[in-house]
């Protein structure tokens, strides 16, 4: 994220979610953007829970997408491009389409997010 100050007057950045429109100020996150639009979860766990922002800070793997066909990015980490192309997360805890790109890595970030949600799960007794 930038560190400057957003400055209202340069507009707003559009991108799509699953291809619906998305849109943030410039700088916010793209976890900001589907937030925004009303959003809540945008990943299921491997047991079908939902999930979406948790911690916001890169740490939890909860708000994973796919970013222009790169699946495993942190949504709360990158901020909204003009033109992005934002879908579920694939992979283990996805949709369950073959990742591009580094597949190895999506599928640990994909697997170490549904490990933290399962582990957050059954310690809530869900
Ligand atoms: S919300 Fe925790 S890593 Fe993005």
């Amino acid at each position: 994220m930038s560190a400057q100050p957003i400055d209202p007057a340069q507009g707003e950045v559009r991108a799509t979610f699953e291809g619906e429109p998305i849109s943030c100020s410039p700088g916010a996150s793209v976890a900001a953007a589907l937030i925004a639009t009303g959003k809540r979860g945008w990943r299921e766990t491997k047991s079908g829970a939902t999930r979406g922002l948790f911690c916001g800070i890169g740490v939890c793997f909860d708000c994973l997408v796919e970013i222009d066909g790169e699946s495993g990015q942190r949504s709360c980490m990158i901020p909204l491009r003009e033109g992005m192309d934002v879908r579920q997360a694939k992979g283990p805890g996805g949709t369950g389409e073959e990742p591009r790109g580094d597949a190895r890595g999506q599928e640990l970030g994909n697997a170490l997010g549904d490990a933290v949600s399962d582990a957050r799960d059954e310690e809530a007794g869900e």
